[in-house]
């Protein structure tokens, strides 16, 4: 049973500090909205559904001790609450969409008591929540078919409950077909830098007692060439409406080889990490991330002093190297500008 990443409980935030895993399982509890913003920033909890319910409930906590009944300035700390959140990570559209969602509900209700919208509110995070579980399950069923017994699949960083509130999106697929009882293996990239891959995606696989193999980023292509590699499926933290897709480092580079090797390259995702707004990929900010991320990656100096990095978190994989985007509503085939929007609920 894999683990619950992130949940309401007292009043409170209870998350799992993902930072130290794989050697502990500890659990972070926190009603502040500047704790919660450090641990989105610093990766404690990552991923963008995870990322996308943190800020939901961060939403709550914004205006959790709001006492009085001036509806203006509960509208104005709320607002400061949003933009506060909302900057933390730039490219996981989930975290705005959760946040513009929890808005709409505070609109919604704007003319009742204070303390009746911040009920409201919280019903509406905890209902973001428990649409995340069931979505993960559909979306890793309808994956769960591309999936040979017997298949070799290769991962990018975490997608797993850890991404999520409990199940997971790409990882998710695979425990769907796990569970129908498919014979599977996977080829894990560390995923360099913060080896989300190596930490987390083996970490999760291992306790469901999946076949997994840790590979170093570069050794994809290697892999690929020696035929051990029938379909490798990513995540994402946005999709434009053309299909282009925002996902960790290193995605891009899977795909190229996936094209070069004639394998298939899935994405999965949910609809939340769907930005109709942008046309193609070339329009989704791309989130930097500090130098000292590479240059003392766990407590160890690995280039000079003032060494000039250059650290995008994420890149953009063209839609015209995705086999297919599996979602919530089926496995989605091109062309993506005409098929996304067709098994929309908008
Ligand atoms: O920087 P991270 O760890 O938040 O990046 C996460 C990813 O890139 C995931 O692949 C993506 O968010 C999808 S998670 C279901």
């Amino acid at each position: 049973m894999p683990v619950t990443t992130i949940e309401w409980t007292n009043n409170q935030i209870r998350m799992i500090d993902q930072t130290k895993l794989p050697e502990e399982l500890t659990y972070l509890e926190i009603s502040d909205t500047e704790v919660l913003a450090e641990a989105i920033k610093s990766l404690r909890i990552r991923g963008a559904p995870a990322i996308g319910i943190a800020g939901a409930f961060g939403m709550v906590l914004g205006v959790q001790n709001f006492a009085g009944e001036e509806k203006e300035v509960f509208f104005k700390q709320l607002k400061e609450t949003s933009e506060y959140l909302n900057a933390t990570r730039p490219t996981a559209v989930n975290l705005s969409w959760a946040i513009q969602r929890m808005n709409g509900v505070a609109e919604q209700n704007k003319d009742k008591p204070v303390a009746e919208i911040k009920e409201q509110l919280l019903k509406e995070a905890q209902t973001i929540w428990e649409e995340d579980r069931k979505i993960c399950r559909r979306l890793g069923k309808h994956g769960a078919k591309l999936l040979k017994d017997g298949f070799n699949v290769l991962t990018h960083c975490n997608t797993g409950a850890l991404a999520t509130v409990d199940y997971g999106t790409a990882l998710g697929v695979v425990f769907a077909a796990n569970e129908e009882g498919k014979k599977l293996h996977v080829y894990a990239d560390e995923t360099r830098p913060l080896l989300q891959g190596a930490r987390l995606n083996v970490w999760e696989l291992m306790n469901e007692s999946i076949d997994v193999t840790l590979i170093c980023d570069n050794t994809a292509a290697f892999v690929m060439q020696q035929k051990k590699i029938d379909c490798a499926i990513v995540g994402a933290d946005r999709i434009a409406a053309n299909g282009d897709t925002a996902n960790k480092i290193g995605t891009y580079n899977v795909a190229v080889l996936c094209e070069k090797h004639g394998v298939p390259f899935y994405v999965a995702a949910p609809y939340s990490t769907i930005d109709f707004n942008l046309r193609n990929g070339s329009q989704i900010p791309i989130e930097e991330r500090a130098a000292e991320e590479i240059t003392e990656g766990f407590g160890k100096r690995t280039a000079p002093l003032n060494t000039k990095v250059y650290s995008p978190a994420f890149d953009i994989t063209p839609n015209e190297l995705i086999a297919s985007i599996i979602t919530e509503e089926g496995v989605i085939e091109p062309p993506y500008e005409i098929n996304l929007k067709k098994h929309a609920k908008l």
